[in-house]
């Protein structure tokens, strides 16, 4: 029963659509399991536009394949529906899509609140998508969400909307006169997406046990990453679902013991979008060329990302709070060029107190400072490199130290955005998957 959950382990966009659509060609399944379109997942193949997938699957690029969309993503049938419209128009077969009839609906209201809410934060503001990811979430939470299956049926679904718009009242009297929260005109539309998703709706959770029990291999796709989770992440700085492996049990409906191999995605450096702690950013040139190198703008909102050196202590935690049983390291090749590498090993808090755990008090994250071990650079393009032995000495260092810190085995390195440019280590458990090409 060889199941695979691909996570991020830092603060997002660590390379998560790129490492699930590799392991896709193997697998039988990818399922995404929390989340909503926050997430932008880029997938490069050879000279083709980017791929950019904000709630299907990066799987979908593999014919055949089933995707699913679980019950633990929050779904805008708008943004779904021109997914699905646009991914077709470029050829791709939708055929494998499934959508789970208990997965939460992201309304009109949901975006005004997260705009509103974000508004009235001011300079305190957490920096989100404005997707209405945590108005969905927090409307699941109190009751009050509309499902995938209430679109099925006309009267249900408009009691339903009155009944979560009641509470809401007061907060959306500046958008009374809003024409997408006219009642019957929301119930209409909500109805024709019904009527658009139908035939992808369906018992998900059935789906991907069936698969597990005939021991096919099922890769569970994570977003955001782990710093992100909202019980474990750098909070209130965080998104409103469970980015963490054992988010994909309740997220997919499966039980704990279905899932074998954890992957940790992480960039060789870090990267955050968005407001919040992150103690080894860099605000000087050296940021400013590795985020021009790495390509670093938001896939989702086109926001500058914020970017520091590699923090091997969110890293170990990122590890421990997952159950990581391997790293793929991504974005090795935007280090080339530096005599000198940083990595965080330890915070020092704004007593003088040190910290080799990432510490659980806000206060004490928000004025943490890294301190940080040097690491030898090296100065070779790594883009074509494909196999352990044809990278610099340094760079191969620089993969054994961060393994031994975490003590998590190194399986699969990118050196580039393409799908061909990566090496398999033949450490982790790639071969007793057969994921290795
Ligand atoms: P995700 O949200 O985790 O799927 O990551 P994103 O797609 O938002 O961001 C990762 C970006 O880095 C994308 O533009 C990828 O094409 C690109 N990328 C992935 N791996 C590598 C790599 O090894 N090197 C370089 N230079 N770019 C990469
Ligand atoms: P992928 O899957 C990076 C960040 C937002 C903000 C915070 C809350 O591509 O890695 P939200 O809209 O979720 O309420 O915003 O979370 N964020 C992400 N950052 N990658 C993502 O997804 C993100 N999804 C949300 O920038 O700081
Ligand atoms: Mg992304």
């Amino acid at each position: 029963m060889p199941s695979l959950v691909v996570v991020g382990a830092q603060w997002g966009d660590e390379g998560k659509g790129k490492v699930t659509d590799l392991l896709a060609e193997r697998a039988d399944a990818v399922i995404r399991f929390q989340g909503g379109n926050n997430a932008g997942h880029t997938i490069i193949r050879g000279d083709e536009e980017p791929w950019k997938l904000h709630l299907i699957p990066s799987g979908i690029l593999h014919p055949g394949k089933l995707c699913v969309i679980g019950n633990g993503v929050v779904i805008d049938p708008r943004v779904l529906t021109e997914e699905i419209d646009a991914l077709r128009a470029r050829g791709v077969d939708m055929g494998g899509l499934r959508v789970s009839a208990n997965a939460h609906l992201i309304m009109p209201y949901h975006l005004l609140l997260d705009s509103a809410g974000e508004q009235k934060l001011g300079e305190q503001q957490i920096g989100t998508t404005r997707r209405g990811i945590g108005p969905c979430y927090a409307d699941k939470a109190a009751r009050l969400g509309i499902r995938v299956q209430d679109l099925l049926d006309e009267k249900i679904l408009k009691q339903k909307i009155a009944a979560a718009m009641e509470p809401k009242r007061l907060a959306l009297r500046p958008h009374a006169k809003d024409p997408s929260l006219d009642l019957h005109a929301m119930t209409e539309q909500y109805l024709t997406y019904g009527h658009r998703l139908e035939q992808h709706i369906a018992d998900t959770s059935r789906l991907v046990w069936d698969l597990l029990d005939a021991g096919r291999l099922v890769i569970f796709e994570g977003a955001q990453g782990a710093l992100l989770d909202i019980d474990h992440g750098t909070y209130p700085f965080v998104t409103s679902s469970n980015p963490v492996s054992a988010a994909a049990c309740i997220g997919a409906g499966i039980g704990p013991k279905d899932i074998d191999e954890v992957w940790g995605i992480t960039k060789a450096y870090a990267t955050r979008v968005g407001s919040g702690p992150f103690p080894t950013e860099l605000h000087d040139s050296l940021g400013d060329r590795l985020r021009s190198a790495g390509g670093e703008y938001g896939t989702t909102t086109g926001r500058a990302r914020r970017v520091g050196w590699l923090d091997l202590v969110a890293l170990r935690y990122a590890s421990r709070i997952n159950s990581l049983t391997a790293l793929v390291v991504t974005k090795l090749d935007v280090l080339s060029g530096l005599d000198r590498l940083l990595v965080c090993t330890r915070y020092r808090g704004a007593e003088g107190a040190e910290f080799d755990h990432f510490p659980y008090h806000q206060s004490v994250l928000h004025h943490a400072s890294a301190e940080y071990v040097e690491l030898e650079g090296w100065s070779e393009d790594l883009s074509e490199c494909r196999s352990a032995a044809d990278l610099p000495a340094a760079a191969r260092d620089y993969l054994a130290y961060i393994a031994e810190m975490l003590g998590v085995p190194v399986a699969l390195v990118s050196v580039g955005p393409g799908q061909d440019q990566v090496i398999w280590t033949g450490q982790g458990a790639a071969e007793r998957l057969a994921v290795a090409t």
